[in-house]
């Protein structure tokens, strides 16, 4: 339970019968927990939408598994995402989101998130590369990212960092349990990449998506010592653990205004999901 005085963020309908579900969620927000508002509970047509949606998200992602080689620009993984998403009948959600001028975000070596693709990044042998995809298809967003590692191979130190941000991105889903709380995840992540002597990011968090492109709840991927929100079946959220190398301090590029960097310039890994909350754990709407 969280010290400050959690809002009262689940109401019932004006004249609403109370079902089970709202009996069980209210019993939570009455012994002071931090619960979702009810609109974040989605119901089946919904979760169908992003399912859907999910599944473009993840195309997207395996079709560049063929594609990422030395030599070419982030500005030519921008081009093959924004193709393929269109061709597909849905929309890059980047594309134009508070001014962000791409269709995905590409975040090479020590590059947290966020990197803009450019005509001028050409990516060498042994990069360590984020990119992240976000979908909307009918009205419906999903929100996955992947490392992917440029030509045969990269130093072992990368390769390390690289499989621990996905094991941290797993185990922080396994943690998620049908009410349990948003904090289990980050503590559970931050746990594994500490152990690895890695540290994580605090600056930026997972969130609910679906119906938005960023809703509540903020999933932090580290302890931040509170509980967050409850878990009720049928939320919808990403996990993003963003792992560093050295120090969890990042800054944010001037230039650009997006662009997030470690502020020791050593190497950050990230791997994102889009995770559907079900009575039986947090399943993946991508993979
Ligand atoms: N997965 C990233 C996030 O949720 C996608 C950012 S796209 C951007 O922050 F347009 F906001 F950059
Ligand atoms: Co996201």
């Amino acid at each position: 339970m969280g010290r400050r005085k959690n809002k009262k963020n689940w109401v019932v309908p004006r004249g609403a019968e109370l079902t089970e579900l709202d009996r069980r969620v209210l019993d939570f927000q009455e012994r002071g927990c931090l619960v979702p508002p009810r609109r974040l509970v989605l119901d089946a047509e919904q979760v169908a939408g992003i399912r859907r949606s999910g599944v473009v998200n993840t195309g997207i992602l395996d079709m560049l598994e063929g594609e990422v080689r030395a030599g070419m620009t982030t500005e030519d993984i921008d081009r093959l995402v924004r193709e393929f998403t269109l061709s597909h009948g849905a929309t890059p959600a980047p594309l134009g989101y508070d001014g962000f001028p791409k269709s995905c975000c590409t975040s090479l070596n020590e590059v947290v998130c966020h990197g803009i693709p450019s005509e001028f990044e050409v990516l060498e042998e042994g990069d360590i590369l984020n990119v992240d995809v976000s979908t909307i298809l009918g009205g419906y967003y999903s929100d996955a990212s992947r490392m992917y590692i440029v030509g045969d191979s990269t130093s072992p130190e990368k390769e390390r960092l690289v499989r621990v941000a996905k094991e941290c991105l797993d185990i922080g889903a396994q943690a998620a349990r049908p009410w349990g709380f948003v904090q289990d995840i980050g503590r559970a992540i931050a746990a594994h990449a500490n152990r690895n002597g890695y540290s994580v990011v605090r600056d930026l968090c997972g969130h609910g998506v679906g119906l938005k492109f960023h809703d509540e709840p903020d999933v932090d991927h580290y302890d931040t010592g509170e509980q967050g929100m409850l878990l009720v079946p049928g939320m919808v959220f990403t996990i993003e653990p963003m792992i560093n190398m050295g120090t969890w301090e990042v800054f944010v590029d001037e230039e650009d205004g997006w662009t997030v960097v470690t502020e020791d310039e050593l190497p950050s890994a990230q791997w994102e999901h889009t995770f559907l909350m079900t009575e039986d754990g947090a399943e993946a709407l991508t993979w």
